[in-house]
């Protein structure tokens, strides 16, 4: 790393959801990793020192596990907030390899966190956020911490409206004029909640926007409940839960079992609650041009989601059109402002 590398500020887009972190970098680079994390120390000495799979992070006083540990739940209400939100995304940070770096950031809070129903900005809420990133988070190993001395707070759903509409091509950006005159649903299936936004003259309709709080960790607990009862087991671990979505199959006592109904059944009632609001916030979308949708709940449920709208279409790598949109409206909407 030149020490030029060290001060020039680094723009990243930072999509820290409920289930996984993705970060979106300037090379074109995305990192993904699973948002998961428990407080305490890993208690684990590893043989090969050189590769620990547990990464320790200090924060307020607070030391955290990162990374293949059974992770603390993130569906809680102050989790955007949290240090157990700072030392995940310190990690992807990491991960991404951006030890030592000076970052500016664009992150997210579901549409129903940074709006109230009337379309106010929660600015209580967005500050907290804000700030909350701001703060130092300590690795616990000899790497140097990642630090974010501008971050910027956007609407989920939104940054993947700005991507859609902010086009790159040779290193430069350019607005997509037709897709920016007509009206768009943006519906974004994450892992605890389902986003609406619709923009329309360049603006956000309040009416048929916000959040729903289902998504594909709703389908993990489902299908955890179910292994559960067939099996009469008193716990689960979380990734072989997430291996037994992807793969319809579970390994118990060296055996795999068909899990693949109750998977199906499971997916086909979260589904089910996420066709029910997006009729009640879109109807038919016939003043929409596009519904655009986005999210790892997309890719998840794609079969399932392919007859909603006529005129619907899926965005690219879904999963990280949010990560996208944000880097790009810190690129060419926040840096463009500054330097006016
Ligand atoms: N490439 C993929 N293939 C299959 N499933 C995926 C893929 N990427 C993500 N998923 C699934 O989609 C779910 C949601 O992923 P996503 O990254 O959108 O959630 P999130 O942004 O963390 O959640 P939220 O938006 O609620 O905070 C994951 O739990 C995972 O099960
Ligand atoms: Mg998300």
């Amino acid at each position: 790393m030149t020490d030029a590398s060290a001060v020039t500020p680094l723009p990243i887009g930072l999509d820290d959801g409920y289930a996984y972190t993705k970060v979106a970098l300037p090379d074109g680079r995305l990192v993904v990793t699973p948002s998961r994390a428990r407080i305490g120390r890993a208690g684990v000495t590893w043989v090969h020192q050189d590769r620990p799979r547990i990464f320790e992070y200090e924060t307020e006083g607070t030391v955290y596990s990162v990374g293949a540990v059974e992770g603390a739940p993130t569906h809680f209400e102050g989790y955007p907030a949290s240090g157990l939100n700072r030392v995940i995304i310190q990690h992807a940070l990491q991960e991404a390899g951006l030890a030592g770096r000076t970052l500016h950031a664009v992150s997210g809070l579901p549409v129903s966190a940074f709006y109230h129903p009337t379309g106010e900005q929660r600015q209580a809420a967005i500050e907290r956020k804000r700030h909350s990133l701001q703060r130092p988070v300590t690795p616990l190993t000899d790497t140097l911490p990642a630090g974010i001395a501008f971050h910027e707070v956007v609407p989920e759903a939104l940054a993947a409206w700005y991507d859609d509409v902010i086009i790159e091509s040779d290193g430069k950006a350019r607005l997509d004029e037709a897709r920016l005159a007509v009206p768009v649903a943006i519906v974004d299936i994450g892992g605890r909640t389902t986003d609406y936004v619709v923009v329309k003259n360049q603006g956000v309709l309040h009416n048929s926007s916000g959040s729903l709080q289902c998504g594909m960790l709703d389908v993990k607990q489902r299908v955890a409940d179910g292994i559960q009862a067939r099996f009469d087991l008193e716990t689960l671990s979380e990734s072989l839960v997430a291996r037994a979505v992807e793969r319809g199959s579970v390994r118990l006592q060296g055996t795999d079992h068909d899990v693949s109904a109750l998977v199906d059944t499971a997916k086909r009632e979260v589904v089910e609650r996420i066709h029910a609001e997006t009729r009640r916030q879109l109807g038919l979308g016939v003043e929409l041009d596009r519904v655009l949708f986005v999210g790892g709940g997309t890719v998840a449920l794609r079969e399932h989601i392919t007859d909603w709208f006529p005129h619907q279409a899926i965005a690219e790598h879904p999963a990280f059109a949010n990560a996208r949109g944000m880097l790009k409206y810190l690129r060419y909407v926040c840096e463009a402002s500054d330097a006016a």
